[in-house]
């Protein structure tokens, strides 16, 4: 996919149904190899990152099924310790979970690289604190790091600096096999978490804590093959509900989990819009507009910095938004880039460090670029808002995070074509 082209400003009225969950569905693909047998996923997102993810498994000897029922099951038996090329693994973010995956399975791993969006630096160094106390050691040379503890894993209590997502996943697959106990200290409590916990769960790991912010995990030798239904995502649900409040029709996102939203859906009444939660559903109206908030950025259940663009955009809609809004972003100092295709369309924004202060313009057609996913997101919400023709390049950056895009849109009566 190279470009999205928009004919904006049509109110968006209707339902979407939501996928499964592109960050759940990384860790816990990878996590599969751990359990050295065939493990089937449902609702898994047919988004490009988890294309990606299966190929590098592909790569490793898995076996992958795409069932005709929707299901895809992947047979980890055949996967051997090898390195995929930097090519494959550099670009998705999600590769970095090959290392707990194989480190656990096979006392060593490693990797040549990993991708994902660019906000500037992304470190690894918790992950790599927490392997070390696991009992592996580490080397770098030409480009690959290596990872090795070839008397196997064993249990330990792991404060992290901070509570990464990245780093809570990796250790708790690599936990998972390790000899004993393992406590994780200053761990994340997102959904996707969670969610990776219930499916090593599911395999027979011995997880406590789930939610809160120490994990224990009480290693077992073996796992063993499981089925999981990937966690609807949250992050897609709050971009259509985001599209729905631009455009001022009403929109109904369905198979939800809105205890995940809550953040979202709190900064929307804020704003004075229409909310109605359902029991898997959430719907949003904001027919007259609304008024610009201060959002702040933050692990779960903070306001999630998967959706900072979005909500950005929405504070700069001249005639929808009534008043300046900000956004302090915590988790990714650099993720700003969005701003400046914003003011390619007449936005007014002022950035300071991690905070960027909004105010409503009208905003005109442009020839604007996707600097990455949900910033790609935030410009196809204000282009659909905004009257007039609209080429979003580097679509393939959105492609990443969204199923069924053009169908999913227009079936809101957005007027989109991707190329
Ligand atoms: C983060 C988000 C996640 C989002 C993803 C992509 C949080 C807590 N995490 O996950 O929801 O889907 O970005 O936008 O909101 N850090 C280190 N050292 C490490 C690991 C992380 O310093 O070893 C820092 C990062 O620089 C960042 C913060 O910790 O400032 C959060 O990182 P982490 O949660 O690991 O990132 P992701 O897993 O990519």
């Amino acid at each position: 996919m190279r470009k999205i082209v928009v004919r904006g400003g049509a109110e968006l009225t209707g339902e979407v149904a939501v996928g499964g969950s592109k960050n759940a569905a990384l860790p816990i693909l990878f996590a599969g190899i751990v359990t050295e047998e065939t493990c089937v996923f449902y609702n898994l997102p047919r988004v490009s990152d988890v294309l990606r993810a299966l190929e590098i498994l592909h790569f490793l000897g898995a076996r992958i099924a795409f069932e005709k029922s929707g299901e895809v099951s992947v047979d980890y038996a055949p996967v051997t310790p090898k390195t995929p090329p930097a090519a494959l693994t550099s670009s998705i973010r999600g590769s970095v979970y090959l290392l707990g995956a194989m480190l656990a399975r096979f006392g060593e791993a490693a990797l040549a690289g990993a991708g994902g969006c660019d906000f500037g630096v992304r470190p690894i160094d918790q992950h790599l604190f927490g392997f070390g106390k696991l009992g592996a050691t580490e080397e770098r040379a030409e480009g690959v790091l290596r990872l090795r503890a070839e008397e196997g894993l064993c249990g330990a209590r792991i404060r992290l600096a901070m509570p990464s997502v990245g780093a809570s996943a990796n250790l708790l697959i690599a936990a998972s096999r390790a000899a004993g106990r393992t406590v994780i200290e200053n761990a994340a409590a997102e959904p996707h978490i969670a969610a990776l916990a219930a499916f090593l769960s599911a395999a027979g790991a011995h997880i406590e804590g789930v939610g809160t912010s120490t994990l224990t995990v009480i290693g077992v030798p073996r796992l063993h093959g499981a089925r999981v239904t990937i966690i609807p995502d949250m992050i897609e649900a709050g971009t259509y509900l985001a599209l729905g409040v631009a455009c001022g029709g009403r929109v109904r996102v369905r198979g939800v989990c809105p205890a995940h939203l809550t953040a979202l859906t709190d900064a929307f009444s804020e704003m004075g819009v229409g909310v109605e939660i359902g029991k898997d559903t959430i719907a949003v109206s904001a027919p007259e507009g609304y008024r610009g908030i201060d959002v702040e950025t933050g692990p779960y259940p903070a306001f999630p910095t998967d959706l900072h663009p979005q909500m950005a955009a929405l504070f700069c809609l001249g005639g929808r938004a009534g008043s300046k809004g900000s956004v302090t972003e915590n988790v990714w100092e650099s993720r700003f880039r969005y701003t400046e295709e914003l003011r390619r369309m007449g936005a007014r924004i002022d950035v300071e460090d991690r905070r960027a202060v909004f105010y409503p313009s009208a905003l005109t057609s442009a020839k604007i670029k996707a600097p990455d996913l949900r910033g790609g997101a935030a410009l196809l919400i204000a282009a659909l808002s905004t009257r007039g023709i609209f080429e979003i390049d580097n679509a393939g950056a959105v492609a990443r995070g969204y199923e069924h895009l053009e169908s999913k849109l227009r079936g809101i009566g957005a007027r989109v074509q991707i190329y």
